[in-house]
Formats: structure tokens, C-alpha cells, sequence
């Protein structure tokens, strides 16, 4: 007997990964993947997926904000999980555009929810007890820590970026869609996700890409940003743990007990090139280096308490950072075809907006 179940967002980061990782995991599930390709969704990142299992993988280019597209896909498929990924996600985009974070974060996941709802509601006001709806939120929607504490399932929401405060709204959403009319919605936030195929706008890849090519590393501000680095395997892990454990109405943190200073990052990302590709003519990778202006409302410090999955569904990151790092450089390395296919007009003309009055002229 296979089960149909419907991804969101499935072409980006932690969709794609988490595609490969729950076909190869659970013999019984038949993936639906709708994804609407934006710059950060790339089918390159299934590449293979339709060959290697056949029918257990279905992609539909449709988006979440469009009822008519959701609903039909719960009237084509048995749908009995939604795992909900997609997003715009990048907080510096955020910043320079927030309409698109307003409009798939909030608008998006509230035709999910309410298409779910109506399609899964029996006659007496009950939901068949195998139906989840897995919303994947994030640490930011907590804002900033200071140097000490961690942020719990009950830590208030104080959301600093338009991105942040786009996902604590979606967040809200879904909890009242539980409390509301019970939809056994389940939440988890998670800490910074790393490893292959991250759109290389964010912080590691776009470091990794910069160093390899010998281009400025523009870090923020002082450098001492704190982020909490999961590795992307370890959190798909937790995820399919959550749907099969995880209560209806509850939360759990994701966390990669990683925390690591901007600037430690980037000077291990550098150091490592250094030893694999060797010192280049202007010397170490590090001088590439350049404090440039902060981004506004940085949030200084991200930390999780994941004792509630560890203690409830046994579950915890097994990727040491160190180790994690090397896997993901060694990837980007082998995968250079992969980065420059993705890394279009529209990326560079990105890049020109965010880095330029930060780097000066180039
Ligand atoms: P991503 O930007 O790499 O991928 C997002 C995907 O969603 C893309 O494939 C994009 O095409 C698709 N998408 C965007 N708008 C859509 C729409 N309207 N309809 C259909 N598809 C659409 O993001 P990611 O890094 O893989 O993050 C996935 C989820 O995890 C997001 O909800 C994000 O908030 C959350 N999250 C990410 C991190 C992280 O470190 N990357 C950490 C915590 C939580
Ligand atoms: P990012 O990967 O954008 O993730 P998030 O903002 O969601 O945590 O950034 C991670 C950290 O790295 C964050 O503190 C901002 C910082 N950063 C830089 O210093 N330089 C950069 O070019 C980027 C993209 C991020």
C-alpha cells in the first residue's frame, strides 16, 4: 500500500534534499512535489528523481498561492501528509523586496491550510487519524538572544526581519488552524540548515563560491553573529521522526548544537580551501576577508533547546559542524556545473544590489 504525500517547495534547499531522503526511506510513500521554480527552486536539484522512482515521484510546477492548483491536487491525490517547505527564505531579499515573503509565506500557507481543512474534514467534524500537516518554521521567528540562553517551544515571538515576521505569521496560522478546527497541524523550527545544493546566497555557499573563486568575502558587521548550524541530512531525520511521532497541536525544536561566530565560519571555510586547493598567489584565503556594513536588524544570536525531540521522539543531530563543513565544501567542489548553472542574470544583478555599496567598486 503506498501513501501519498504532498511536499511544497521540494525543488529548493531542504525540499530536494528531503526528497531524496524520504524515497529512499520509506518504501510506501508516493511524493507530490509543487513547486513554482523561483529563482531558489531548480530542478536540477532532482535531477534523475522521475527516472529513479518512477512512480513514486510526481512534480507539479504550481503554486501555493493559487487555491484552484492546491485543491486539485487533493482532488487528484490521496494526499495524508503535507510537508510544507515552501517559502521565500532569504532575509536580505526580504529586506530589498518583502511583498513576495508576504505573499507565499502568509497567503501561501494559508491556502494549505484551509484547502487541507476542508478536503480532509469528515461529516462528523473528525479528520481520518492519519492525516499531518507538517508546517517547517525556523528559530528566527524567536528575534535575537543575547550571549547566554537558548530558545524553547515557549520562548514569545519577536520576529526582527520582514522574512521572520512573514514566517511567525504563517506560524500563527497553522497553530490556530489546530486550535481552531483541529487540523493536526505539527510545527517545527529549526536552526540554520547547511550542506548541498543551498542557493548560494546564503552565508556558507556563497562563501565557499566566493574563496574558491578568490572573490571578497563580505562578512557583517563585527563577524560575531552567532548562527546554530544543522547539518541539512540531520534535520531531514527529524522531520520524518516528527510525522511518524509527533503529537498533532505540538512544536519541536530542530537544532544542530553548532554554534559558531560569522567570522569562525568563514575563516574554516577558508582555511580548508587553502589545504585542498592550495595557497593562491595573494596568499591566504582569510585576506579575502571584508567587514562591511551590517544588515539592518541583524539579529546578534540564534540558539535552540532541542530537549523536548530528544527526550520525546529520540531524536539528535549526529553531523559534527567540523566534519559537516568539509562534506559541504568537498560537494560545492565537486559540483561547480551545478553553481554556475544557477548562478544567472538575475542572481548577478542580486548579487550588484546587496554586495555593491557594501564592497564599493569592484
Ligand atoms: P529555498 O529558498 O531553498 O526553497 C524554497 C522553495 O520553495 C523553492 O524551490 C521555491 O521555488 C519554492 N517556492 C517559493 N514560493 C513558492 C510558491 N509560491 N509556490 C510553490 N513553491 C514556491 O528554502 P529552504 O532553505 O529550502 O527552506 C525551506 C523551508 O525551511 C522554508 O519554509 C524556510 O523558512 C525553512 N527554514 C529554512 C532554514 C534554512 O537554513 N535554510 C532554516 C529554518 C527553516
Ligand atoms: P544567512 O545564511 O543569510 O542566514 P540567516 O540570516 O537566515 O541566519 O546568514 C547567516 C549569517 O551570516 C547571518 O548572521 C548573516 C551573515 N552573513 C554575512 O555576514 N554575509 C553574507 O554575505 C551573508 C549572506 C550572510
Amino acid at each position: 500500500m503506498t501513501m501519498d504525500v504532498l511536499i511544497t517547495g521540494g525543488c529548493g534547499f531542504i525540499g530536494s534534499n528531503f526528497v531524496r531522503f524520504i524515497l529512499n526511506a520509506r518504501e510506501d510513500v508516493r511524493l507530490v512535489n509543487i513547486d513554482n521554480l523561483t529563482y531558489a527552486g531548480n530542478l536540477a536539484n532532482l535531477d534523475g528523481m522521475e527516472g529513479g522512482f518512477a512512480d513514486r515521484y510526481h512534480f507539479i510546477r504550481g503554486d501555493i498561492c493559487d487555491p484552484f492548483c492546491v485543491k486539485g491536487l487533493f482532488e487528484r491525490f490521496q494526499i495524508r501528509w503535507v510537508i510544507h517547505f515552501a517559502a521565500e527564505s532569504h532575509v536580505d531579499r526580504s529586506i530589498l523586496g518583502p511583498e513576495a515573503f508576504i505573499r507565499t509565506n502568509v497567503l501561501g500557507t494559508f491556502h494549505l491550510l484551509e484547502t487541507a481543512r476542508n478536503i480532509w474534514l469528515q461529516k462528523d467534524g473528525s479528520y481520518p487519524p492519519d492525516r499531518r500537516f507538517l508546517h517547517i518554521s525556523t528559530d528566527e521567528v524567536f528575534g535575537s538572544l543575547g550571549d547566554s540562553g537558548l530558545f524553547t517551544e515557549e520562548s514569545p515571538y519577536d520576529p526582527s526581519s520582514p522574512y521572520s515576521a512573514s514566517k511567525a505569521a504563517a506560524d500563527h496560522l497553522a497553530r490556530a488552524y489546530f486550535r481552531t478546527y483541529r487540523l493536526p497541524v505539527i510545527m517545527t523550527h529549526s536552526s540554520n540548515n547547511y550542506g548541498p545544493y543551498q542557493f548560494p546566497e546564503k552565508l556558507i555557499p556563497l562563501m565557499i563560491q566566493n574563496a574558491r573563486k578568490g572573490i571578497e568575502l563580505p562578512v557583517y558587521g563585527d563577524g560575531g553573529n552567532v548562527r546554530d548550524w544543522l547539518y541539512v541530512e540531520d534535520h531531514c531525520r527529524a522531520l520524518l521522526r516528527v510525522l511518524e511521532k509527533g503529537r498533532p497541536g505540538e512544536t519541536y525544536n530542530v537544532g544542530g548544537m553548532a554554534e559558531k561566530r560569522n567570522s569562525e565560519v568563514v575563516e574554516l571555510i577558508c582555511e580548508y580551501l587553502d589545504r585542498k586547493l592550495g595557497i593562491r598567489g595573494e596568499g591566504p584565503r582569510t585576506k579575502l576577508i571584508r567587514f562591511v556594513l551590517d544588515r539592518p536588524g541583524h539579529d546578534r544570536r540564534y540558539a535552540l533547546d532541542t530537549s523536548k525531540i530528544r527526550k520525546e521522539l529520540g531524536w539528535e543531530p549526529t553531523m559534527k559542524f567540523e566534519q559537516g563543513i568539509r562534506t559541504t565544501i568537498d560537494w560545492y567542489l565537486e559540483n561547480t556545473r551545478w553553481v554556475e548553472g544557477i548562478l544567472d542574470g538575475s542572481y548577478r544583478e542580486y548579487y550588484a544590489k546587496q554586495y555593491g555599496q557594501r564592497l564599493g567598486p569592484q
